[in-house]
């Protein structure tokens, strides 16, 4: 196990484990965005959508857990990064480091992360948490319903959104370069491909709290 925990601690192994974990992530925000959209069908959808869920309530717990250790990997594994990014700034490799970071977007990764991370924390205590834990049924589209007919929650929630978008653009794209696929031919489809993929989801995500404060009258 030594040249696995050795790898793993390396830059190149903190890499590849952002970029395999930013994959993941990606594949959860499609399943994700695609039963929240049910949403907008009304609440029997989205009560039916929150019920099938728990039906399968032991394979969700199972998938939970695994989100949990790739968020966990992907946030660890993000700050390490950017703190030797940033130690490395203010010495020889100075220029090196700077160079890299062409872009709004991959200069801001850890604020825009950071931000997320706040997101999730109030995510998961105002809607997974109730959903689970408050003992017995609950009515989940009156409860998200509800928080989104709050201006601040529903401003914060687009804010966030806006800035997911800004997340995605870059590490869709680098992960994609992490795992070596940036050949001069196909790179500026796969960074095409990212930003519509990051727009697309911070469009449709934002979409939902936009609706239900502005255009959707009473629950
Ligand atoms: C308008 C946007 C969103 C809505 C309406 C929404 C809605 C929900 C709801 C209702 C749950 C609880 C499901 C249950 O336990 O029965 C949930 C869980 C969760 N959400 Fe979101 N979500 C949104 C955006 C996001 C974003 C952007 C992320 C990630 C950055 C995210 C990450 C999660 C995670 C990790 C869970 C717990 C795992 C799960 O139950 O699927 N959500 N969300």
């Amino acid at each position: 196990m030594g040249w696995f925990s050795t790898f793993i601690n390396s830059s190149i192994g903190k890499k590849l484990i952002m970029a395999l974990t930013g994959l993941l992530l990606i594949i959860f925000l499609i399943i994700h965005l695609l039963g929240n959209l049910t949403l907008f069908a009304g609440a029997d959808a989205f009560n039916t959508y929150a019920g099938t869920l728990k039906k399968f309530e032991p394979i969700v717990r199972v998938i939970e857990v695994l989100l949990t250790i790739i968020f966990v990997l992907h946030i660890y594994n993000g700050a390490v990064l950017w703190w030797t990014n940033r130690k490395a700034k203010g010495s020889l490799y100075a220029v090196n480091a700077r160079s890299k970071e062409t872009n709004i977007f991959a200069r801001t990764t850890i604020q825009t992360g950071s931000i997320i991370f706040i997101f999730l924390v109030i995510h998961l205590q105002t809607f997974w948490y109730p959903s689970n834990f408050s003992g017995g049924e609950i009515n989940l589209y009156g409860l998200v319903t509800g928080w989104f007919a709050q201006p601040v929650y529903s401003g914060f929630y687009i804010f966030a959104m806006i800035l997911l978008g800004f997340h995605l653009n870059h590490g869709f794209q680098s992960a994609f370069q992490t795992f070596g696929w940036n050949h001069k031919k196909y790179f500026p489809l796969i960074q095409k491909i990212g930003t519509l993929y990051a727009i697309l989801t911070a469009l449709l995500f934002a979409s939902i709290p936009v609706y239900f404060l502005f255009f959707h009258g009473g629950n």
